[in-house]
C-alpha cells in the first residue's frame, strides 16, 4: 500500500488527546486481535496507550509470546519491528507505523560486508570465532548468525551471550556495536589487548596477526545517540551535583560506562529509577531523551535529569498521526517482510538467545 502523505500531515497536526482517544477506540474494537508493542524510547503517549512497553530483549519475548489474535503493531525502529515478524506465530502479522524508522547502527554493517569479513576471520589460526550480533542488526545478519553457529544479544543479556559463546570457541566476532562489545568483554574478564576491532571501511582487512591472538573481534560501529556522551558530561554533574547517581545505557564509549555509577539496558534504567531511587534523589541518565524525560514525567518527586540532550530522530518518527493511520488502514498497511531463507536462521538466532537461561 502506498501513504497518503497528506492524510498522514493532517492527523499529524491534530491534538494528541484526539489522537489518543481515537487510537484508543481502534484498539478497543479490535480486542484481543490486536497487541501494540512500544520499545521504552518511544514518545509518552504512545507509551501510555502501548499493551507492552519494554527493551528490546522484553519486546521479543512479548512478540514472541503473544498470545492473542492477528495484528502485532509495533512502535519502535526497523530491526525490532522485523525481529517481532520473524519471532511471532505464522498467522500473525506485524505492522510499522512507518517503514523508514531504521537504526542508523543496524545500517553500519551490511550482509556484504559481513560476508567479507567473515572470509577473512574464519580462516585464523586455532579456531573460528562465534558471531554475536547485537539486537540492533538487519535480519540478514541475524540469520547469518543462526547458521553459524552463532547467536543475537541484547544490551540486557549481553554478558550471559558471552558466556554462552566463549563456551564453543575462545574467540568472538562481535558486530555491529563496537561499544558495546568491548563494553561487554572488558566486564567478562578480558585483556584489553585481546580486544581486536574489524574495520569494514578497510577492504583487506588488514593484517592476519592483528586477530590472532584476539578473543574478542569488535566491528566498527556505533550509536550516535550514544556516542554523544562523554566523561565531560559525568565530570560535569559530579561537580554541581555531588550526590548525583549517573546511569548509562552500555551503546556508550567505554570511558564513559567507566564513569558512571551504574550501567545497563533502557529496562534496566527504568527498573532503576523505579526501584533504587526515593524522593528527592538526583540522577543523570546518559541515554535517549524521551526515556529520561518519561522517566522524569512519571517521577516527579525526584531530580530526573538528562546527561545530555541526546534524540533518537528514527524513534521519534513514529508519531501518534502515524500510528492511528496504521490502525486506520490495519487491513491493507504492508506488513513486515522478511524472506523465508532469511526467517528460518535467523529465527534459530533469536530462540537461542530467548532459551538462554535468565
Ligand atoms: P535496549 O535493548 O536497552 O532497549 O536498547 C535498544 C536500543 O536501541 C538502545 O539504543
Ligand atoms: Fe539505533 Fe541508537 Fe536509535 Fe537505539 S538509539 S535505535 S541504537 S540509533
Amino acid at each position: 500500500m502506498s501513504f497518503d502523505l497528506e492524510r498522514i500531515r493532517k492527523l499529524e497536526a491534530q491534538d494528541d488527546n484526539i489522537l489518543f482517544d481515537r487510537i484508543q477506540k481502534i484498539r478497543k474494537d479490535y480486542g484481543k486481535d490486536l497487541c501494540v508493542l512500544a520499545h521504552l524510547y518511544q514518545r509518552k503517549k504512545i507509551t501510555e496507550l502501548a499493551d507492552f512497553v519494554g527493551d528490546s530483549f522484553g519486546l521479543s519475548q512479548s512478540a514472541a509470546h503473544f498470545s492473542g489474535g492477528k495484528y502485532i503493531v509495533f512502535a519502535g525502529v526497523r530491526f525490532m519491528a522485523e525481529s517481532a515478524a520473524i519471532l511471532c506465530r505464522p498467522d500473525q502479522e506485524v505492522l510499522h507505523p512507518d517503514p523508514e524508522a531504521g537504526c542508523p547502527m543496524a545500517d553500519m554493517a551490511s550482509i556484504e560486508e559481513v560476508h567479507r569479513a567473515w572470509n577473512f576471520l574464519k580462516g585464523l589460526e586455532d579456531q573460528a570465532p562465534i558471531p554475536v550480533t547485537y539486537m540492533n542488526s538487519t535480519a540478514d545478519i541475524k540469520a547469518f548468525c543462526g547458521e553459524h553457529g552463532g547467536t543475537i544479544c541484547t544490551s540486557s543479556n549481553a554478558t550471559k551471550t558471552f558466556e554462552w559463546a566463549f563456551q564453543k570457541s575462545k574467540r568472538i566476532f562481535f558486530l555491529p556495536d563496537e561499544h558495546l562489545g568491548r563494553n561487554t568483554a572488558l566486564k567478562f574478564g578480558i585483556d584489553p589487548n585481546d580486544i581486536a576491532v574489524w574495520d569494514p571501511e578497510k577492504l583487506d582487512g588488514g593484517e592476519p596477526e592483528n586477530y590472532q591472538e584476539a578473543r574478542v573481534i569488535l566491528w566498527r560501529g556505533y550509536c550516535p545517540v550514544h556516542q554523544k556522551f562523554t566523561v565531560r558530561d559525568i565530570q560535569h554533574v559530579r561537580k554541581f551535583y555531588p550526590n548525583a547517581k549517573v546511569i548509562v545505557h552500555p551503546e556508550c564509549p567505554t570511558d564513559v560506562v567507566k564513569a558512571a555509577d551504574f550501567v545497563g539496558s533502557t529496562d534496566f534504567i527504568r527498573k532503576y529509577v523505579a526501584q533504587e531511587t526515593k524522593a528527592r534523589d538526583q540522577v543523570f541518565i546518559g541515554t535517549e531523551i524521551n526515556l529520561v524525560q518519561n522517566l522524569a514525567a512519571q517521577y516527579p518527586d525526584r531530580m530526573i535529569q538528562k546527561l545530555h540532550r541526546s534524540l533518537c530522530l528514527t524513534m521519534y518518527q513514529i508519531t501518534l498521526g502515524r500510528l492511528l493511520y496504521t490502525l486506520e488502514n490495519i487491513e491493507t498497511f504492508d506488513r513486515v517482510q522478511v524472506l523465508p531463507s532469511v526467517k528460518r536462521y535467523a529465527k534459530v538466532a533469536l530462540d537461542r538467545m530467548l532459551s538462554l537461561p535468565s
